[in-house]
């Protein structure tokens, strides 16, 4: 879908309006860059999907690229806490396959009616959260993982890396050196069977 520059401008403004309302919550200046959000997403088959949830979605930058991947019967949540960025993500958005949440990522699982998620992409600045609201959202995803599934993680600091590991199987990482700050992308599995270390 191609955007003209106006839209942009004025997202980038809403965006910085919720980082000054909020700035732990929100955790960045600028939603982030299109090659991270690239270099992040190539970490899953998005194809094979069935359903995504989207934690903190922001202006929707992650969004666009998720679903000009998701196959036309694919189901996408996308999870915003701000109510201001909420509006910006359902005035940009008309596709039948995402369902904008007003709600924390700490609620994921009440709105699955039971069914597990392929893919999770995560935006949320973890490191400026409170622990607990950190912490009941790693068990949120662990326990709406499907089996095969991953989690996918962006952050601008290592610092996340040691709870990762210690709750997931296995933990993939890249740096985008184009983002500004440069980026560190995490792909999280708990392998197919074994029992995730908490
Ligand atoms: C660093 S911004 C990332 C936004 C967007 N994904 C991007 O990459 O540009 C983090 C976003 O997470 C949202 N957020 C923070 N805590 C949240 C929570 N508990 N549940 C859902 N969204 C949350 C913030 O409002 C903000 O939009």
């Amino acid at each position: 879908m191609k955007r003209d520059i106006q839209e942009r401008i004025q997202e980038r403004i809403r965006f910085f309006r919720s980082f000054l309302a909020h700035p732990r919550q929100v955790g960045a200046v600028l939603p982030t860059s299109r090659w991270a959000v690239r270099n992040m997403l190539d970490m899953a088959n998005f194809a094979e999907a069935q359903c995504v949830a989207e934690l903190g979605a922001g202006t929707g930058v992650y969004s666009g690229e998720i679903l000009d991947r998701l196959p036309p019967d694919g189901n996408f949540l996308a999870f915003e806490i701000d109510p201001n960025l909420v509006a910006t993500l359902r005035e940009r958005f008309d596709d039948p396959r995402i369902r904008i949440i007003n709600d924390s990522a700490e609620n994921v699982q009440d709105y699955l009616n039971g069914a597990k998620v392929d893919i999770i992409v995560s935006g949320l600045p973890f490191t400026s959260l409170p622990e607990n609201v950190k912490q009941n959202i790693f068990k949120q995803a662990i326990r709406v993982l499907a089996p095969e599934g991953v989690m996918l993680v962006l952050q601008y600091s290592p610092l996340v890396q040691g709870d990762l590991t210690r709750m997931f199987a296995s933990v993939r990482r890249r740096i985008a050196f184009l983002n500004v700050p440069p980026a560190f992308l995490f792909a999280c599995r708990t392998a197919l069977g074994e029992i995730p270390r908490r």
